[in-house]
């Protein structure tokens, strides 16, 4: 006789099942950059449409994960900190899972064995979309139903995995959202670990990344922020200029093209891909915000040749004032290296120079970190940590000088604002940004969020501006409503 459990698919395990619905909540710690919170993501998509469930916090998970980066020694401490406490729980509870996946998997593999012998997953920054096997797999073996997992360490090239970094999380639907462009990076920055971590430039075609948006923005997204380690080389492998124009801004001008999108940013532009078209198209396309994160790395030409990046400080101020010819409002954003071997006082003092003529107002100030299996590595890190910390205080505060003059500036102007959600504090207070990302904070109502509204300035801090809604009908000479 034929029982009832026998019809079903072979692969179905009565007793793997009822353990799974025991052990299937995952927490993922995401550390480093937004191109890994968007890996997370789509890795918790999957996760759930594999039918496991993901939790907000280590403590109510069975099994945790933690995406990790590798661009300074001090991020893949943290990591390796976190994860030799969480392997510890296994002690009292062996079917606890600890995972480790992205930059510092693909960066140390299975060394990591050596420091954390207890890990039962690492896999590397290709491989994000076989996490739910592998966990399948790891749950099988803890029950005594499967063989020993075929591959505890997954780190090899895998050909298109730059598309399967496409989901998002449909409940969690938000004003803005992040959009996976492209892996990798083909520059060698003598500092930087990304091309050993993230492999070759690897483009998602246009048509794929339109789609994205457009389901996006059906759930509520009026905001992408278009992500990639190196967006200005975007498509160079798959698609040809057209009327002069790169790949990227053949891209940009698709997805503007998306109606119900209010607004278009992306992270991070090369200054050597930063030509005049893309310039050009920050006058004729609106919905394309004028705040741009251009990684400076130094104000130095003699650093800049020194970390092999291939532009000077008078070819980049030339992008700086093309953008401002373009959008006279443009903000600027930056990424700056300080203590790189060899760097001097007055290489130190031609970066905060530059950092001052641009103006910047947002910014990350790095000390610098050597990377094994990087050029600079080679080079002793001579530069005294308290040097390194001095000059990275001075910078912050010139950036915090320039942030709070920038933003007391505003105070008495009308912004746009782009409602994203409630504000962290204060009853019906809500957060938004300004086209140039400032965060605004003013009070509103729920149905205001996804919509751009007018908010009048009326106090400025160094990171933060609050505000009035100004209602439309409102004569100049009334009181400004609040909602
Ligand atoms: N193009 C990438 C850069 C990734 S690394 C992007 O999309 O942002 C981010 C920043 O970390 C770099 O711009 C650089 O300023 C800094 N960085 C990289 N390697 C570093 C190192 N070895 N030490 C200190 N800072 C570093
Ligand atoms: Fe790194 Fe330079 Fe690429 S900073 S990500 S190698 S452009």
């Amino acid at each position: 006789m034929v029982s009832e459990l026998t019809c079903l698919p072979i692969r179905f395990n009565f007793k793997t099942f009822l353990y799974r619905l025991a052990v299937n909540r995952v927490y993922i710690k995401t550390y480093g950059c937004q191109m890994n919170e968007r890996d997370s993501e789509a890795v918790a998509v999957m996760l759930r449409n594999r039918g496991y469930s993901i939790v907000g916090s280590e403590h109510d998970a069975d099994i945790v994960l933690l995406n990790t980066c590798s661009v300074r020694d001090q991020a893949e401490q943290k990591a390796i900190g976190k994860a030799g406490y969480l392997t510890n729980r296994k002690k009292k509870d062996p079917n606890f899972i600890v995972g480790i996946m992205g930059c510092m998997a693909q960066n140390q593999g299975s060394d990591l064995l050596d420091k954390l012998p207890d890990l039962d997953l690492i896999v590397g920054t290709q491989k994000f979309h076989r996490v739910p096997d592998h966990l399948d797999n790891i749950i099988q073996t803890l029950e005594g139903q499967g063989p020993q997992p075929a591959k505890l360490v997954d780190l090899e090239e895998e050909a298109d995995s730059q598309n399967t970094i496409r989901e998002h999380i449909e409940e969690d639907a938000s004003v803005t959202s992040f959009v996976s462009i492209m892996q990798g990076c083909n520059m060698r920055c003598n500092f930087c670990i990304v091309p050993k971590t993230r492999g070759n430039e690897r483009s998602r075609p246009i048509e794929h990344i339109v789609e994205e948006v457009e389901e996006l923005v059906a759930n509520g997204t009026r905001e992408v922020t278009l992500l990639g380690q190196i967006v200005t080389s975007y498509g160079r492998n798959i698609l040809p200029f057209k009327n002069k124009k790169s790949p990227f801004v053949q891209l940009i001008e698709r997805v503007h093209e998306i109606e119900g999108l209010h607004r278009i940013r992306f992270t991070s532009p090369h200054p050597r891909g930063f030509k005049q078209d893309l310039i050009d198209a920050y006058a004729y396309l609106p919905k394309l915000s004028p705040y741009v994160h251009l990684p400076l790395q130094s104000g130095s030409d003699r650093m800049l040749k020194a970390m092999n990046r291939p532009y000077r400080v008078e070819s980049y101020m030339k992008i700086v004032d093309g953008l401002r010819a373009s959008a006279p409002d443009m903000a600027f954003s930056t990424d700056i290296i300080v203590g790189y071997p060899g760097e001097t006082d007055e290489d130190f003092q031609e970066t905060a120079q530059v950092f001052k003529q641009v103006g910047f107002n947002m910014g990350f100030i790095f000390k610098y970190s050597p990377r094994s299996g990087t050029v600079a590595a080679e080079l002793e890190d001579d530069i005294p940590k308290e040097v390194k910390e001095a000059r990275n205080h001075e910078l912050l505060k010139v950036l915090e000088e320039q942030s709070m003059h920038s933003n007391q500036k505003l105070v008495g102007t009308t912004q746009e604002i782009l409602v994203e959600g409630p504000a962290r504090k204060g009853e019906n207070m809500f957060m938004g940004r300004n086209p140039q990302f400032r965060k605004v904070i003013f009070p509103a109502s729920e149905r205001l969020v996804g919509e751009l509204v007018q908010v009048k300035i009326l106090e400025s801090s160094v990171t933060t501006l609050k505000g009035e809604l100004v209602l439309e009908g409102v004569e100049q000479n009334e009181p400004l409503l609040t909602v």
